[in-house]
């Protein structure tokens, strides 16, 4: 049952570094014809800030929604930055309020990230954990970050991957964690099309009823 619907729904896609999030995210928000919100663009634009000397909780609390069309946020600098100002309590503070008004936007909400299920919506209509091996994640965005024109490698790619993880999920502050009632999404052995189907399927599912 697609379609107009004017209540608030919120879709909560939460996993590790380069794990299809958002792809599945995107390919939710059309199905649904739901807002789409990456919330890790938050965190990189505080990230990129902090590289040209800003004080990252300022940079935070003086975040604004034009912020998020900066064109270097995918750069993997900037990725390391983002996870690294992701620790600082005070910054994530600084953006619960521009995340759960986005969620409860009228015909609903597709918001990725790491902290969604568990933190930002714990009321979720809907959680998924999206997950997949270091090895294919690193491929993947590998892969796309070449397609971007960027020069990288492999092993660096893996690197940065890994270490992002460690650090989203051992810091004390909403570490990444799938939520108890969370549906876990393996994509190691699904291609795009497999993984999309089947986060539309769990969707469709909880819509009725
Ligand atoms: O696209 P990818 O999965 O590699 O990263 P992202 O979702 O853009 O997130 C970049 C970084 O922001 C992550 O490594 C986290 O440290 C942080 N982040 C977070 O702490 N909480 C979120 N809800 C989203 C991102």
């Amino acid at each position: 049952m697609a379609g107009a619907m004017n209540e608030p729904f919120t879709i909560a896609v939460d996993g590790p570094a380069a794990a299809g999030k958002g792809t599945i995210s995107r390919a939710l928000a059309a199905r649904f014809d739901m807002g789409h919100l990456d919330t890790g663009l938050l965190y990189r634009v505080v990230g990129a800030l902090t590289l040209t000397g800003v004080d990252p909780v300022e940079a935070a609390r003086g975040l604004t929604a034009k912020d998020l069309d900066r064109d270097d946020l995918r750069a993997p600098n900037v990725a390391q930055a983002a996870s690294k100002v992701a620790v600082i309590a005070q910054v994530r503070a600084a953006l619960v309020d521009f995340q759960r008004a986005f969620a409860r936007r009228s015909g609903g909400a597709v918001l990725d990230g790491r902290d969604i299920g568990t933190v930002i919506c714990p009321q979720a209509e809907v959680k998924l954990y999206v997950t997949a091996s270091a090895e294919v994640r690193a491929q993947r965005r590998f892969l796309e970050l070449r397609g971007k024109g960027l020069n990288v490698s492999r092993a660096q790619v893996l690197k940065d991957v890994r270490e992002r993880d460690d650090r989203d999920m051992n810091r004390a502050a909403a570490p990444l964690r799938p939520a108890e009632d969370a549906v876990l999404l393996d994509t190691s052995q699904l291609n795009i099309d497999m993984a999309v189907a089947h986060a539309i399927a769990v969707v469709e599912n909880k819509r009725q009823g």
